[in-house]
């Protein structure tokens, strides 16, 4: 079987990017965009510059700013009545993975039949619908060029995950300029999950030739620019090269894969609400340290990529090498040390052994753990 590399058709990065978007957009034969997003960052201002380039072209836009973190069904039903009630036949998603993963969830119902719960899984979209754009405002999830959406089916309590490689937006936007105003905290949680993206689908037995290099680079650019952003929000340089970095880690998680360090992480998250790229900062060297055991030799790589040197070092000094840089890299950025910082027992975790076996992401790690070596990890990173 061939290798598949899925990637958006266009790709628009640095500043500027939201207007050259928008004027391949006026070339488009569309109507009315619905512009998925939610109210916190039309507060902030971040919709500003998208909303006068389309009033320039005099593109008709509306919008639906209802979206919450972990976006419900119910989210995705009333976008969908919008979508149609407002005879819209376009999208543009601003956020992070939120709104971008609502948008993509809402424009699947919006040109296939069925609800939306009937869509999870994989491979079950069969149009890929409206023309999309995805404007990117953190650097983290790479959701604006990924395949799939997390939607929450609050009635029976599921977090159903929906991959196609049809949910790819049409266009991924990456303009720095919407990422100065990130907070510290929200800037080190999103990096460090866009590091780990990048290093699971390094060392993952689904890595490929055409994956590896965006990985290594992603991991270089976070290792040098995440400290320097995390210092000052509004370095510009900084911000770029990140929003470049977490693209990169795309590039080579959504055709390659992730780990068990996603499979763990999904359940804090789930139950304590916790920051995803905190539970996956705290799991990375845990889960880094399990998998280099049975198999240290790609970590040699990620050790160079880290710190910008080569190592005359075996492939097991190499690997604890590279868990010693990510750890550090952690403490710098301001990661809490471990879950009981964070409210976790070591009660919490019967409820997700099970979840974390279960979960989609890991098949793709390198060494497959029993329930009980989960356990053993989870009580690592308490
Ligand atoms: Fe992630």
């Amino acid at each position: 079987m061939s290798f598949a590399l899925n990637l958006p058709k266009l790709s628009f990065a640095g500043v500027g990017a939201i207007e050259d978007a928008v004027a391949v957009l006026n070339q488009q034969p569309i109507k009315k965009v619905l512009i998925v997003t939610d109210k916190n960052l039309i507060k902030l201002g971040l919709l500003d510059k998208l909303t006068q380039e389309l009033t320039s072209y005099s593109i008709e836009y509306v919008i639906y700013d209802e979206v919450t973190p972990n976006p419900t069904v119910t989210l995705v039903r009333n976008g969908l009545k919008k979508f149609q009630a407002e005879e819209c036949d376009c999208f543009i998603a601003v956020g992070g993975g939120s709104p971008v993963d609502c948008a993509k969830a809402i424009r699947v119902v919006a040109s296939n039949e069925g609800d939306i719960c009937e869509f999870n899984g994989v491979g079950k979209v069969t149009n890929p619908g409206a023309f999309f754009i995805a404007i990117n405002t953190t650097a983290g999830t790479a959701a604006e060029m990924t395949s799939n959406s997390v939607i929450t089916d609050e009635e029976n309590k599921v977090k159903m995950v929906i991959i196609d490689g049809k949910q790819i937006p049409d266009i991924a936007v990456n303009d720095p300029t919407l990422m100065t105003g990130l907070p510290a905290n929200v800037t080190a949680a999103t990096g460090m999950d866009a590091l780990t993206h990048a290093i699971e689908a390094y060392v993952t037995p689904g890595a490929h030739t055409l994956t590896k290099p965006t990985a290594l680079e992603a991991i270089r650019l976070i290792s040098k620019w995440l400290p320097v952003a995390v210092d000052n929000g509004s370095d510009i340089e900084a911000r770029d090269n990140l929003a470049c970095a977490q693209f990169l880690a795309g590039m080579a998680f959504n055709s390659a894969g992730l780990g068990l360090v996603h499979s763990m992480a999904h359940q804090p998250g789930a139950t304590h609400n916790l920051p995803h790229g905190v539970c996956n900062a705290i799991l990375l060297p845990v889960v880094s340290k399990f998998n280099a055991e049975t198999g240290p030799e790609p970590f040699r790589a990620v050790a160079e990529a880290m710190s910008g040197n080569t190592f005359d070092l075996n492939d097991k000094q190499a690997a604890d090498l590279a868990i010693e840089l990510i750890c550090n890299l952690s403490v710098r950025v301001g990661i809490p040390s471990g879950f009981s910082e964070l409210g976790v027992t070591e009660r919490d975790f019967d409820g997700w052994i099970d979840k974390a076996m279960q979960d989609p992401c890991l098949p793709g790690n390198p060494r497959q753990p029993s329930p009980e070596e989960v356990m053993a990890l989870y009580k690592q990173a308490l």
